[in-house]
This record gives C-alpha cells, structure tokens and sequence, in this order.
C-alpha cells in the first residue's frame, strides 16, 4: 500500500514498485495529488481507492492482504499548517495513528514512514545527523516528530517493523504546483515568465535538494533490508545549496549559460528554517543508499520534462 500514492513522491513509490512487479494499493483522497501521476500504471496491478487515512473504514478495508505499508500521506504545506495547524495535525498526526492501528491488527509486517527534516527545526550543526536535538518550529514539523513517536511506539507494540525516513527538500517531476510548492518549482515558472526570482531573506540559507528517483530508491532499501528495520534515516544528496546558488543554476539551465539569475528579496517568512543539509553516513552504512542523482543532472532532466513547452 502506498498511502498519498497520487502524490508527488507517492506516485513516483508506485512506479517503481509496478516496475519490480509488485500488486500495489494506494490510497488517497486527491486532496492535493491527483489521478493523472499515475496514469503510467494503468493495466497493471495497480488498485486506487478514494478515501482519507482518517477513515477507520476504508483503511482497514484497504489494508487487507497488504505486507508493506509506504506511508506518504500528508498535507506537506509549513505555510497551511501555520494558518491551520488542526487541520494538519488531523491528517499528519491522527491519520498515521489510525493506519498505525489498522496496519498492526491486519498484520503488515513493514511500515515505512514519509518524515521530514523539518523535525530539526533550527539546527546549529550542519550537516545535521539523525542524533540531533528534535527541536520542530512549525506545526507541521512538530506534527512529523508526533507521528515518528506514533511509529516507534506502534513497532515496539508488536505493530509491524518500522523504518523511519527523514526528507530534507525533494524535486523532481510531479511536484506540486500552486501555493505551496517548493523553490526549484516557483523559480522556474517565474523563469518562463520572466520575471525575477522571489527569495526570501538574503539567499543564503542553505538546502539539500534531493532527486525523487534517490527517495524512491530510500523508500525501497528501507522496505527490503535488514538494516531498515527500527531505523531513522536523513534522505538527502548530502549537498548543501544556498538559495542564491540554486538561483543562478536553474537560471543558466533554463536561459542559457551566460545568463546570470534576477532576484527580487522579500522579508524571511515565520516558520523556514535557516540551514538544512543531510548528513547521509548513517542511511549509507546501514542500507547501503547511495544518492545516485547530481543535482545538475537532475535539475535539466526535471527543468526539461516540465517546463520545455513553457519554454518555448
Ligand atoms: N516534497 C518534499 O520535499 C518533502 C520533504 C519532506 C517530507 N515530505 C513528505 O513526503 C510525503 C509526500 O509528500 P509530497 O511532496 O509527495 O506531497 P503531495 O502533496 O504531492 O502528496 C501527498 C499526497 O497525500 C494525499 N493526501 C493528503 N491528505 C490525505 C488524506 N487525509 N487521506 C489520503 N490522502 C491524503 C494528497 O492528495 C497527495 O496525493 C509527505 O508525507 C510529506 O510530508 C515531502
């Protein structure tokens, strides 16, 4: 089962597993992601169910005959979670512990939870390691450190065997569009229009950008592995990016290498983090990832699967 499976990363989980030939099914409400990412699956053994993870019902009707759990639901907004912090703690929090519960009693026997770097918080060390103070500053990061204690519990209570990954800043195509989605998305939108790049504070916070394809590949070494079981493990390149810099990349890759990027700064926003990059050792000893994706390479596969026509 693939929960959010017509997400972003979701649906990019889905089409690896139809490609290793597994029966797959996901649930989602569509609330964000939609049926469209997964129209590459279509004829295979793919089941989708409309329904929300809150919902007692659906869930254990879902969950029947499924061994693993890749569980990506979530309303991913920082922003929403500022201005409507019960409704994402409704999904994010209460929606894992239903499918936590529902999962032990139709006896999965591995669950891989879709965390986030933002259960760091402010973090004074980069890169940040696993071990690292959990000291969340929004809603929807202290949302993630609930649910990865609702994990770790659940696994201890005979629930299924757990591995926890942490995701710093994914891209990739399928990434959401709209309000709420992330830099390397508005900046090349704003690029196709030409317009300057909007940064918020100064440009030099930095970020790891993660290709989806390494998550994916993360998601699967978590499933199949010993060493994923009980684990807790940062998903990132390993890179640390400033803003300013991504700017300038994406700038060169979408307008030509002479080009120099156009910023417009606006006031830092309540809630981003300064620094955030991944110290990748752990996940790298234990699973054997290894982050197989530059992100220049990935960045001009991506910037040109999406925005080619927008382009031109
Ligand atoms: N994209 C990133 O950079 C990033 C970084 C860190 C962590 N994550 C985590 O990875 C996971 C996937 O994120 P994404 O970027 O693919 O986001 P996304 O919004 O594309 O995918 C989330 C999916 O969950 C579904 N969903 C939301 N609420 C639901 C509910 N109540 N019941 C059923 N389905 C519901 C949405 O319709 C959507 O398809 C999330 O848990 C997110 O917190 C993402």
């Amino acid at each position: 089962m693939v929960t959010g499976g017509a997400g972003f990363i979701g649906s990019h989980i889905v089409d690896r597993l139809i490609r290793e030939g597994c029966e797959v099914v996901v649930v989602d409400d569509l609330s964000s992601g939609s049926i469209d990412n997964l129209h590459g699956s279509e004829g295979s053994t793919l089941e989708f169910v409309k329904g929300d993870i809150c919902d007692e019902e659906i869930v254990s009707e879902a969950l029947r005959d499924i061994d693993v759990v890749f569980h990506a639901a979530a309303i991913v907004s920082v922003q929403r979670s500022m201005s409507d912090p019960g409704f994402v703690n409704r999904v994010n929090v209460q929606g894992t512990s239903t499918l936590l519960r529902r999962a032990a009693e139709a006896g999965v026997r591995r669950f891989v939870f879709s965390s986030s770097a933002a259960v760091y918080g402010k973090t004074v060390t980069l890169p940040v390691s696993e071990d690292a103070p959990l000291k969340p500053i929004s809603p929807y990061g202290e949302g993630k450190r609930q649910a990865e204690r609702l994990c770790l519990e659940s696994s201890r209570d005979s629930g299924p065997a757990m591995a926890i990954l942490r995701y710093f800043n994914v891209y990739g195509p399928r990434s959401s569009s709209g309000e709420y989605s992330g830099v390397i998305r508005k900046f090349a939108e704003r690029l196709c229009a030409r317009r300057p790049l909007v940064v918020y504070g100064d440009g030099t916070q930095v970020r790891d950008f993660v290709n989806v394809v390494d998550v994916v590949s993360a998601n699967v070494f978590a499933a199949t592995t010993r060493g994923g079981v009980g684990g807790v493990f940062n998903v990132g390149s390993g890179r640390c990016t400033t803003i300013n810099e991504l700017a300038e990349l994406e700038t060169q890759l979408m307008l030509g290498s002479g080009e120099r990027a156009r910023l417009e700064h606006m006031p830092a926003r309540a809630g981003d983090i300064q620094g955030s990059c991944a110290d990748i050792s752990h996940i790298e000893n234990v699973l054997g990832f290894r982050p197989g994706v530059t992100l220049e390479k990935g960045l001009a596969v991506y910037l040109d699967a999406e925005f080619r026509t927008l382009r031109a």
